[in-house]
């Protein structure tokens, strides 16, 4: 079933070249950021390139309930009329964010340190993921939590009245996780402390700094100690999101196994946090070039140029680069099927907490459509025959998931035979041009009859 009604199966056929320009849309990541923080500032912040995906009019929604003004002006225009830090009120009604893991456990940190109670609801992707890691630290500021067993949502958090500043190592790498705490921080008094081992996407830190926090990062032996401190009063920003380096990932490797392509992706954001994959493919041998290197709002961007490239060669992807592309391993999954010998990618357990278990989800699908693949808990190996030389053919399930959809829609681009998804629908909680967008460029792409 899509995230939000009836699913939606769509086919991939082998496509000829891909040529053209990919405007693809804003980072998701940095807009769900904009409209909390936003939310959490005292006056109208203004935001262009906001990702217009159902994730993040989710998480608009929600902010909308917690009391902000939220005001969509069209062609990813926005505004929120912020009610300040610890000025959040009581929703009236459930919270209901959709597919977005993002969005609610943010949300969640968001709301935990205000005296109020809130209830999460999500799809039934969103319903299966655990809550623990985030609702655990909560509960150091004082935040209680009650969830269906295993700390599933459905779930009801009230807020600490008088919440006390935490210090707390990140047992997982994610950027939700931590993002959580600093949000959650914000609303209690003192310092609240952040260690992460591994970094991952820094965002958070990027934006609450910004936003006038007084936040800072350090590197120690133990890893990334980010020092916030509490109770500030956030400013208003003007913010212009980047474009998503994720979304990115799908017309790059489209181009890179499609033969002939030639594909320009302007102004991707290259936050070092996140652009672990075009490391790795470049790893591989990709022709993958970044023209026009500069720097905006404070971050790396550049124009990603892809040509097909049908000398790639399995590698191992350094298990240290993980969290720097770790929502890209489906779509890698899939370049490795085209490139020859294995690709191995280690240190990867949380693929299996995703929108689905994208280890599973990628491994039964590349096998069904005659790609080997090994998996272990926190590993797998897919076995590549260089180009031309997957078969296709069959329909795979995409569990309410927008990326293995996608990447399996990639994959028939390049397959011998068609390659089906059951339901295509999830694709627009993160990228709702994919399909008008891949099929400018010459993909063939069909929403199949049922
Ligand atoms: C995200 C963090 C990552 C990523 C997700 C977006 C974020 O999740 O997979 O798509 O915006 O903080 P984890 O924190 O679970 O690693």
């Amino acid at each position: 079933m899509s995230a939000h009604g009836t699913p939606i199966p769509m086919t991939a056929h082998r496509s000829g070249p891909l040529k053209g320009e990919a405007h693809v849309p804003g980072d998701k990541s940095i807009s769900h950021r904009s409209l909390i923080l936003g939310a959490m500032a005292v006056g109208e912040t203004h935001i262009t390139g906001l990702l217009e995906g159902q994730d993040v009019i989710d998480t608009g929604r929600a902010m909308r309930a917690f009391g902000a003004e939220v005001t969509d002006h069209g062609q990813g225009v926005w505004t929120v009329q912020g009610v300040g830090v610890g000025g959040f009120g009581e929703p009236d009604n459930v919270i209901d964010c959709g597919n977005s893991g993002t969005g609610v456990r943010l949300i969640m940190g968001a709301m935990a340190t205000s005296a109020i109670t809130a209830t999460f609801t999500g799809d039934a992707s969103l319903n299966k993921r655990p809550m623990a890691r985030v609702t655990d630290p909560l509960a150091l500021f004082g935040t209680q939590s009650h969830g269906r067993t295993g700390g599933r949502l459905p779930m009801t958090l009230i807020g600490a009245r008088d919440p006390l500043p935490v210090r707390y190592t990140v047992p997982v790498p994610s950027a939700q996780v931590k993002s959580a705490v600093l949000l959650a921080g914000l609303n209690a008094p003192g310092e609240t402390v952040v260690i992460e081992r591994e970094a991952t996407r820094d965002h958070s830190e990027r934006m609450l700094a910004g936003f006038g926090a007084v936040i800072s990062t350090e590197v120690t032996d133990q890893g990334r100690v980010i020092t916030l401190q509490g109770q500030p009063e956030l400013k208003p920003q003007t913010i212009v999101v980047p474009r998503d380096p994720s979304s990115a990932a799908f017309p790059v490797c489209a181009a890179l196994v499609v033969e002939g392509s030639d594909v320009l992706v302007p102004n991707i954001g290259l936050n070092p946090t996140r652009a672990g994959l075009f490391t790795t493919l470049q790893d591989m041998g990709a022709d993958l070039t970044f023209e026009n290197l500069r720097e905006e709002g404070g971050e790396p961007v550049a124009d990603l140029r892809a040509r097909f490239s049908p000398d790639m060669k399995g590698i191992e992807v350094p298990p240290e680069r993980a969290a720097s592309m770790i929502d890209e391993y489906p779509v890698l999954s899939v370049v490795a099927a085209f490139a020859t010998g294995d690709t191995v990618m280690r240190g990867v357990k949380e693929l299996r907490v995703k929108e689905s278990d994208r280890i599973d989800a990628m491994a039964s699908g590349l096998r069904a459509n005659g790609v080997a693949v090994q998996e272990g808990e926190d590993w797998w190996i897919v076995t590549g025959g260089g180009p031309g030389s997957v078969a296709g053919g069959e329909t795979v399930q995409s569990h309410l998931d927008h990326r293995i959809a996608m990447s399996f829609l990639i994959l028939g681009m390049a397959a011998q035979k068609p390659v089906s998804v059951d339901d295509g629908g999830p694709i627009a909680t993160s990228f709702p041009i994919f399909e008008p967008l891949m099929s400018a460029l010459g993909a063939r792409i069909e929403r199949t009859e049922t």
